[in-house]
């Protein structure tokens, strides 16, 4: 990455010139740092559409071809032979990771697998139907009690013990409050069990019945979470850098991710896509109309799973998630009619000039929750399987970070478009409204 050449700027008396940082891909960054100081404007970017808030080396997106790589890694090739681990280390350290060392962090991970006891105390004070993304985010925040070194995180391998920790003890957690939401016991984990297997069996095992997935959901499982593990500056790893920034620590960044990821816009999609689905089902809704639906803008609905801030022409994510969701059914036998429901509700979408016109396209949302039903996921928690797998992104963010020596805090600045001075007004004095 280097600065090669400058744009000029004409301000009212003056002409600046504002350094380009070229990026790696070729991405093109004009440097406003020194123009408030220089001129007195700032700019002003709604939703930071058009904004480049940090430099990264983790993620790259070219969103009008369709490419995702992580570290320069292509997504197609992590998800068709990669493994979720060698996925986050590769996310949190830049290298796929050796022999050696995925086998030390496998270590670590089992050896971190189990929650404090006061934790699982914690999840008692939650009501049954408490929502498990409220959970997940006060059980994330909460474990930096037990690990004060957390804020003092000078070292590798404290962070190292620290970034094991949370991708190990997400999926107790995650499995844990499904449990509650069961009235059924919580199933400790199993150390003899790789990670996605693990998960499955603390989500569905009983104490009287252990759980034996298919090899195939095992698998489908770890493809949703590579999928899922990074996607530079969205809303909730921008909030991860962005608390990052201030000096707080690993857990308490990642806490506010979650929160972040929770609405529908983001994370939460893959539920509402679901529920959207559902409802076009049980009401044999004919798709056409509600296309007509989603385009008056009045209506206020939206065609959930579709669409994105950066992809213009289709999300590779959701290719990947569409061939598997139609594998894994296949494979398993089962014939979801939400799944042809789907389908067609993409083709009726795809052949519209509204969603041709925005360059409208599924997202990763519309067909993971299918497989994810598959396996018996109920719905509530699909946005939690997003957070565990976004968690090694929000690690590898996090670390960007607290390693950049020069980092400033993040802190954006407004235009103020409020009321001018005025004088404090005494309470009986004031007019009635
Ligand atoms: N259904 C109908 N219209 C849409 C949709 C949609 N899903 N998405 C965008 N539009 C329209 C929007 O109304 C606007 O139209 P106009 O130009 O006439 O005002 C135009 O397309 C541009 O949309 P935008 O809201 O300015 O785009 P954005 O970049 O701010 O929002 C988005 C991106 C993903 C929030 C949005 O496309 C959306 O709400 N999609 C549905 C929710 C969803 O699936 N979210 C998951 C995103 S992918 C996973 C993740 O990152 O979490």
């Amino acid at each position: 990455m280097n600065q090669t050449q400058s744009i000029q700027l004409r301000t009212d008396n003056q002409t600046l010139d504002l350094p380009v940082i070229l990026g790696t891909e070729d991405d093109r960054g004009i440097d406003i740092s020194k123009l408030r100081a220089q001129t007195g404007y700032v700019t002003l970017d709604d939703g930071f559409a058009n904004t480049g808030a940090c430099k990264s080396a983790i993620t790259y997106i070219d969103g009008e071809k369709g490419i995702l790589r992580y570290r320069g890694y292509p997504i197609e090739q992590l998800a068709e032979r990669g493994t979720f681990i060698e996925t986050a280390l590769l996310l949190i350290y830049g290298e796929l990771p050796t022999a050696d060392h995925l086998e030390r962090f496998r270590e670590l991970l089992t050896a971190k697998e189990l929650l404090h006891e006061g934790l699982y105390k914690l999840f008692d004070g939650f009501p049954p139907n408490a929502h498990p993304m409220a959970v997940l985010s006060a059980m994330i925040n909460a474990t930096s009690c037990y690990y004060p070194e957390i804020t003092q995180m000078e070292d590798e391998s404290t962070f190292e013990i620290a970034a094991a920790r949370l991708i190990s003890k997400v999926r107790t957690m995650a499995a844990a409050s499904h449990k509650k939401s069961l009235g059924q016991p919580l199933m400790y984990p199993d150390p003899g069990l790789r990670y996605c297997q693990n998960f499955l069996h603390m989500m569905f095992s009983l104490p009287n019945k252990p759980y034996e997935p298919d090899p195939d959901i095992v698998n489908a499982i770890n493809r949703i979470l590579i999928l899922h593990a990074d996607h530079e500056q969205n809303c909730s790893t921008s909030t991860v850098r962005m608390v990052a920034s201030s000096g707080a620590n690993l857990f308490a960044s990642c806490a506010a991710g979650v929160c972040a990821l929770w609405g529908r816009l983001h994370g939460g999609a893959n539920m509402a896509v679901i529920e959207m689905l559902e409802h076009i089902h049980k009401n044999k809704i004919d798709l056409k109309q509600y296309i007509e639906q989603v385009k008056d803008k009045s209506s206020g609905i939206r065609l959930m799973g579709f669409g994105h801030r950066v992809y213009k022409n289709f999300d590779p994510r959701a290719r990947i998630l569409k061939d598997s969701a139609d594998k894994v059914l296949t494979k398993l036998n089962i014939n979801d009619p939400l799944l042809d429901l789907a389908r067609r509700l993409e083709e009726v979408a795809l052949e519209d000039s509204y969603f041709k016109d925005r360059n409208l396209y599924p997202n990763v949302d519309f067909y993971s929750g299918i497989i994810m039903r598959t396996i018996g996921i109920p719905v509530n928690m699909f946005t939690v399987m997003f957070a565990i797998g976004r968690m090694p992104g929000w690690i590898a963010n996090w670390k960007e970070v607290h390693d950049d020596t020069t980092g400033r805090i993040s802190r954006p600045r407004q235009v103020y478009v409020g009321p001018t001075k005025r004088d404090y007004v005494p309470v009986e004095q004031r007019a009635a409204k």
